[in-house]
């Protein structure tokens, strides 16, 4: 098929590349480089061996997506593009709406002006909020708690309503856990002009001595070691997930979805600090910091839709999603 990646540039979106470039996609992409670097768009064509379009490009620019849907044909869009720190997103809501929820209804409008229409939506576990119990389906409802969850919200509401009005319209929303590691051929991972929020990337700085310790947010949670327990997930997984949402947009009857993508099962941070631990040569040093505001105790994915809907299932331990993020952050 013809696609349009936006944020193309990013994590997810540069890995998403290059497995859909193997599978003989045909691939436009467009990132502003926000949050991303330049230099990410050699090691796509170096891991995938093939060539692609690209444009340096915002989703809030209307003439310049007009531009790239007249000059190319492209059959579906997927949409990563948007900025991801919740944290940043409560000192700066207004950002976050307008990149995120603003720019998405420019390109579901451009979408809309020029016939294009499917669309995988990178939504986010954090739809749910922090109230339920896991494993946490589908139909468990959303309460988002920071303005960067409500921006996926309501993005998966305009889809929706747009499906609902438009019943050629077709969109999928997949709902991400935490994804960590790094693509089989070690030349593109994660690596963001922002500092790390997250915990993988965060315990490898800890090893290759740029930040001292780890901060464990709680260790009173009703969990087997008392710290928080997350569904971390590999980013091949994550990514053969989106292979399979296309054959789902191209053979289902239903024309919206949202799916889970997580591996169903929970890990404690003490836990994973031990893996690491198994093949540092230092030890991760740690210090218990109170529970933030808004976290909950275990958070892991039922992922069973996934499993019937999108015939996906995850593959990758915990033992290769800790060693393949080392080897990628430890090149830095
Ligand atoms: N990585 C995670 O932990 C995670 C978890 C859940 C959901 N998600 C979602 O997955 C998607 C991809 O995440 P990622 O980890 O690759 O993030 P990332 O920051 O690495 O990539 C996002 C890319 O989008 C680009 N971008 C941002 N705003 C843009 C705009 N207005 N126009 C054009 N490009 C723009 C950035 O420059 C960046 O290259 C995002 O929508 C994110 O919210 C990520």
């Amino acid at each position: 098929m013809n696609l349009l990646i936006t944020g193309g540039a990013g994590f997810i979106g540069s890995h998403f590349i290059v497995d859909a470039l193997k599978k003989n996609h045909s691939i436009v992409a467009l990132d502003n480089f926000s949050t991303s670097n330049k230099d990410i768009l050699v090691k796509i064509k170096e891991a995938s061996g093939k060539d692609f379009i690209f444009y340096e490009a915002d989703i809030s620019d209307k003439s310049k997506l007009r531009e790239i849907f007249s000059t190319n044909e492209i059959d579906l869009v997927v949409h990563f593009a948007s900025l991801k720190s919740v944290t940043e997103s409560v000192f700066n809501p207004i950002l976050y709406y307008r990149n995120n929820v603003g720019g998405s209804l420019i390109l579901l409008e451009t979408m809309q002006e020029m016939g294009v229409k499917k669309i995988i939506f990178s939504s986010s576990a954090s739809v749910y909020g922090s109230s339920h119990l896991s494993p946490i389906s589908e139909e468990c409802s959303l309460n988002p708690i920071s303005p960067y969850a409500q921006s996926k919200v309501i993005i998966e509401k305009i889809l929706n309503d747009m499906t609902t009005c438009k019943h050629d319209f077709k969109a999928l929303n997949l709902r991400y856990f935490n994804p960590v590691g790094c693509h089989e051929s070690f030349l593109i991972g994660e690596s963001s002009k922002k500092e790390p929020s997250n915990l993988f990337p965060i315990i490898c700085e800890i090893a290759n001595g740029k930040k001292s310790h780890l901060s464990i947010f709680g260790n009173d949670y009703d969990t087997h070691d008392g710290t928080p327990v997350r569904d971390y997930i590999h980013i091949s997984d994550l990514i053969s997930g989106h292979i399979s949402a296309i054959d789902w947009l191209n053979s289902s009857k239903k024309n919206i979805s949202s799916i889970n993508l997580g591996t169903g099962s929970g890990y404690s941070v003490l836990e994973i600090v031990n893996v690491f631990n198994s093949f540092l040569d230092r030890p991760i040093q740690y210090e218990y910091s109170p529970r933030r505001p808004g976290d909950s105790g275990i958070v892991f994915a039922n992922n069973s839709l996934a499993k019937s809907e999108l015939k996906w299932s995850s593959t990758q331990s915990l033992e290769k999603m800790c060693k393949d993020s080392w080897i990628w952050h430890s090149k830095d």
